[in-house]
């Protein structure tokens, strides 16, 4: 099936990271023009690196995706190069204390939680869409959690879940505000997936996690980036607003 998005450049933050790795991989495989944005700098080269086998035009870019000016300077400098995105996939999240109940959690360690969850993608949506609301195309896709949906668990606890429940109202609210600009705006909601966020979690833990879940098991990222993919496409042009759980049956109510 030809998705028929070759060409167009995607923008997937967090791409250094287990899910932004896999998202940017099945982009480049469709014939999109990755730009992978992360803070970690050695393990964004080595992304870039895999994904130029596919793309070799695509780069990397090290940001803190948290400070608004230094997102604006990353889309500048995305501008000397490409044309402006049209894919925008926000992946990066986690963040220190993301498990830890609200009486463990200090007032810091609340607000860089929110910071990294959801005040980055208020800077990556308002910044990285200038050329969509012009051009009158795009697609975001913002991944949330089934923490959100769940009130937390073992997959993070108060802070984390409050701030993916904040993705999916801004996921809403942009899906509104942009809809007559032909932008689709949506959210994914994963349960477990193995990834350097997740690796933390002990053997007996992810057995207590995945035993919840109908379908006893941990979810594989490619088909995660298979659905960003679609979401990108003109098949899917008519879903906007919506949060999509890949999570195993975990949160169906
Ligand atoms: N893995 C799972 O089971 C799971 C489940 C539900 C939701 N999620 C969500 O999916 C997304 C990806 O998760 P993952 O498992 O790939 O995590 P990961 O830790 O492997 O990758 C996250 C990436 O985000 C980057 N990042 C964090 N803060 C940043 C910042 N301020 N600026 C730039 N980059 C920053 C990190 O450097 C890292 O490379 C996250 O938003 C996570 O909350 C993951």
């Amino acid at each position: 099936m030809d998705l028929g998005i070759a060409g167009k450049v995607a923008v997937v933050t967090g791409s250094a990271g287990g899910l932004g790795f896999a998202v940017a991989q099945k982009l480049a495989e469709e014939g999109t023009i990755p730009v992978l944005l992360d803070l970690k700098e050695k393990m964004l080269q080595e992304a870039v690196q895999k994904i130029r086998l596919h793309c070799p035009q695509a780069e990397g870019y090290v940001v803190d995706l948290t400070t608004f000016d230094a997102v604006s300077a990353t889309y500048e400098e995305i501008l000397k190069h490409f044309s402006p995105p049209e894919i925008l996939v926000n992946c990066a999240g986690g963040g220190p204390g993301f498990q830890k109940n609200i009486t463990e959690l200090s007032e810091p360690e609340w607000k860089r939680l929110i910071d990294i969850n959801l005040n980055s993608m208020f800077n990556t949506c308002k910044i990285m869409t200038k050329g969509m609301l012009k051009s009158c195309w795009g697609r975001i896709i913002n991944f949330s959690s089934v923490a959100a949906l769940r009130g937390g668990g073992l997959l993070g606890k108060a802070a984390y879940a409050s701030s993916k429940a904040g993705v999916i109202g801004l996921t809403k609210a942009l899906a509104r505000e942009f809809g007559e600009y032909n932008i689709t705006v949506n959210a994914i909601a994963p349960s477990l997936h193995i990834t350097p966020l997740t690796s933390i979690l002990t053997p007996e833990q992810r057995e207590a996690i995945v035993s919840a879940f109908p379908l006893k098991r941990a979810g594989d990222p490619a088909g995660l980036g298979a659905l960003v993919c679609f979401l990108a496409s003109d098949y899917a042009a008519f879903i906007t607003g919506a949060t999509i759980t890949v999570d195993g049956g975990y949160a169906m109510h």
